[in-house]
């Protein structure tokens, strides 16, 4: 979503400096082309050069460098923006932009843009909550300009509490929100994803390799796409998709009920979660202690199939499935498609190279009831997750 973006990365003077510039690079990493600006201030922290190299462009610090004004201008930058981030966004640099001042190249480039703003405050607790700096945010978020709020936390000048800049990662989300089309409005879309644990005894349990990605993948571009996301997910560990509703399960049959929970209110129903097929018959309340056989069986039962529940009950929700396989991939996922009553099946062989478990990047057919195949050739679990939402907002009519 940020491919081919024009981004300008405002760096103001602070500590949290050394995050913008790994906020520049997976700005440039997700295909947007990032002019920065850095304050004077910003320059004593960080060299330009290091934010030049990221970035392939000069660096822009001069509000009166004729040779900058002739190539580019801030007014050419500020028209040719799609977004711009301030990170970190100090309280000078709130205060001044509240109060209508352009006295260096950021302030009157922010000044003179028309492309959203996401302001991203860092700074000590105690200036964070002074009241004229809270009093210029209020004016700030009035004018239409996003700001992000700080995480709590251990700052640099030593005092515990609101005023860190939050990760890059989630800066990178909450700018790819921004700049995301909101064909999924009005729709709430229930994700599963990851494993499911099935105890044995208290040390030990069944379980796969689904790392969750590609359901988080799925829950992160359909939140940013403006749907309302319910993810109920398996043990994980990866961080949760900003402004999307978590509800953590365990067990299959904790996931049945948590799904159960949520059904009516759903729109569509995408099933990324590996759930395990089978529990134990029973669950040894202590520890099961290695016996002189060298043969032991395990008694297993079938747990409840909650895509099969879903699919014989749809009442007008879209219900997509995926497929994990190993053999016959498009015969066995059209078996489910068909005995689940599923709108749409992804059937992804988990033995292709970069396909499937705990990697970044997925292949994936798209198999539909009325035999239709769509290949997707090998692509991050993101873009999957995108190529799947455009399918969905047109079965929704979007
Ligand atoms: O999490 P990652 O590491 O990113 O890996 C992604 C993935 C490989 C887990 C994912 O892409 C995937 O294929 N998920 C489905 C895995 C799976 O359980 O496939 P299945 O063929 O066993 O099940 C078919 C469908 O029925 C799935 O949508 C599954 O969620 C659902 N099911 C299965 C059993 C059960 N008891 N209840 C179910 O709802």
């Amino acid at each position: 979503m940020l491919k081919n973006k024009t981004i300008i990365l405002g760096v103001c003077g602070g500590i949290a400096v050394y995050k913008s510039v790994e906020l520049l690079r997976l700005l440039v990493k997700a295909g947007a082309s990032v002019h920065v600006i850095m304050t004077q201030s910003a320059c004593q922290f960080v060299t330009p050069l290091t934010f030049q190299t990221l970035s392939g462009h000069p660096v822009h610090t001069e509000l009166f460098n004729l040779l900058q004004e002739m190539e580019i201008g801030h007014i050419t930058l500020a028209d040719r923006a799609d977004l711009f981030i301030v990170a970190p966004a100090t309280a000078n640099l709130v205060g001044k932009l509240a109060g209508g001042i352009a006295d260096d190249l950021l302030t009157t480039t922010l000044m003179a843009t028309k492309a959203p703003v996401l302001l991203v405050p860092a700074m000590n607790v105690n200036m964070y909550d002074n009241r004229i700096y809270q009093r210029n945010e209020g004016i700030l978020r009035e004018a239409g300009y996003h700001i992000l709020e700080p995480d709590c936390g251990y700052l640099a000048c030593g005092w515990e509490g609101k005023g860190k800049m939050p990760a890059p990662a989630t800066i990178v989300e909450h700018a790819t929100a921004l700049l995301a089309e909101k064909d999924l409005v009005g729709e709430t879309i229930l994700v599963t994803a990851g494993p499911t644990r099935e105890a044995i005894d208290p040390v030990r349990y069944i379980s796969n390799h689904s790392s969750g990605k590609m359901g988080y993948a799925i829950a992160r571009a359909a939140q940013q796409r403006g749907a309302r996301v319910i993810l109920i997910s398996g043990p994980v560990a990866i961080p949760v998709p900003v402004g999307v509703k978590l509800v953590s399960v365990v067990t299959a049959e904790e996931m049945r009920q948590a799904v159960l929970a949520y059904l009516d209110v759903a729109t569509v129903v995408i099933k990324a979660a590996a759930v395990a097929d089978y529990r134990a018959a029973e669950v040894s309340g202590t520890k099961i202690k290695k016996g002189s056989d060298d043969l032991m069986t395990l008694s297993l039962i079938k747990n409840a199939d909650i895509l099969a529940e879903i699919g014989a009950h749809k009442e007008g929700r879209v219900v997509v499935g995926f497929a994990a396989e190993t053999t016959d991939l498009l015969e066995n996922a059209r078996k489910k498609l068909l005995s689940k009553n599923l709108d749409m099946i992804v059937a992804n062989d988990i033995t292709e190279a970069g396909a499937g478990f705990d990697v970044e990047t997925n292949r994936v057919r798209f198999l539909l009831p009325d035999g239709e195949v769509e290949n997707l050739p090998l692509l991050d679990k993101s873009e999957v997750a995108q190529r799947l939402l455009d399918r969905i907002a047109r079965m929704r009519g979007h």
